[in-house]
């Protein structure tokens, strides 16, 4: 599976994964605002954006695997791999499978732990209901908690930004990463393994990934940083993009080997 990718900027390369169920538009901010330090690399992953989904079988590694491809493609042995979410779980899942290209990492506004039951249950709900009818379920049941309650509140144009990307996921998709994200395994021994930097970040107002659990994945590995953003909800990226991009851009800045070689 060949991702469609958007890239920015020269200098150490940064993989930006995707929350669900968004696309890579999602990091316009950062795009523009980290590609004068850095080599903004911002893939869809499969089903999403300009994406195909394939027929494999749902697997957060397999999204790993196409990231690794996305490097191959671009003559990259390493770059900092950072995920926000859905895109955060891929990111521990490539930490597992291709822990050589990992220059650092950074987890935003993710968790480590698996879903437990209850959670897989809603998910299979949510897959069930979007094929038969569509993407109104996700407006009515996920949108809400993507932003948090200051967006909500007092930036109408960015919750209304976020509701049209919702709006535009392609069913098959997400019923596709629901699944996926149902069966990814518990990443704590992978965090507590790493051998490269790893960035938390997480909106104070997130509901969906609340700050306990970056705390958590934090306290998990040794030596990690933990950047809370004021003001913001689940998708600190888009909700509060200036303050994302300087945690993000003095965590590359700090990462050993940030001038890693191409390939080639
Ligand atoms: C996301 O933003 O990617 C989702 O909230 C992830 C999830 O459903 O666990």
């Amino acid at each position: 599976m060949q991702l469609y990718t958007r890239s920015t900027g020269t200098g150490v390369p940064v993989v930006l994964l995707h929350a669900f169920p968004l696309s890579s538009a999602m990091w316009l901010a950062q795009r523009e605002g980290l590609a004068g330090g850095c080599r903004v690399i911002t893939p869809d992953l499969r089903g999403f954006g300009g994406s195909l989904l394939g027929d494999d079988e749902p697997s957060i590694d397999l999204m790993a695997d196409d990231v690794a491809r996305v490097l191959d493609a671009q003559s990259i042995d390493q770059a900092v791999i950072g995920g926000l979410s859905m895109g955060g779980y891929v990111t521990m899942a490539f930490a597992r499978r291709h822990p050589d290209r990992m220059l650092g990492l950074v987890l935003a506004d993710t968790k480590a732990a698996p879903d437990p039951e209850p959670v897989k249950d809603k998910r299979e709900d949510i897959a069930r209901r979007v094929l038969e009818d569509g993407t109104a379920v996700l407006v009515r049941e996920v949108l809400p908690a993507l932003t948090g309650r200051t967006t909500r509140q007092s930036r109408p144009m960015v919750h209304g930004r976020v509701r049209g990307l919702v709006q535009a996921a392609p069913t098959a998709a997400v019923a596709w990463a629901q699944r996926a994200m149902a069966a990814r395994q518990d990443s704590f021994e992978t965090l507590a393994a790493l051998k490269v930097p790893l960035l938390v970040v997480v909106g104070e107002e997130d509901e969906i990934s609340p700050v306990a659990d970056a705390e958590a994945m934090a306290q998990a590995a040794p030596g990690a940083r933990l950047e809370v953003i004021q003001r913001a909800g689940h998708l600190t990226a888009v909700e509060q993009p200036e303050a994302f991009n300087a945690v993000v851009a003095a965590f590359v800045r700090s990462v050993p080997g940030g001038a890693a070689p191409t390939r080639g």
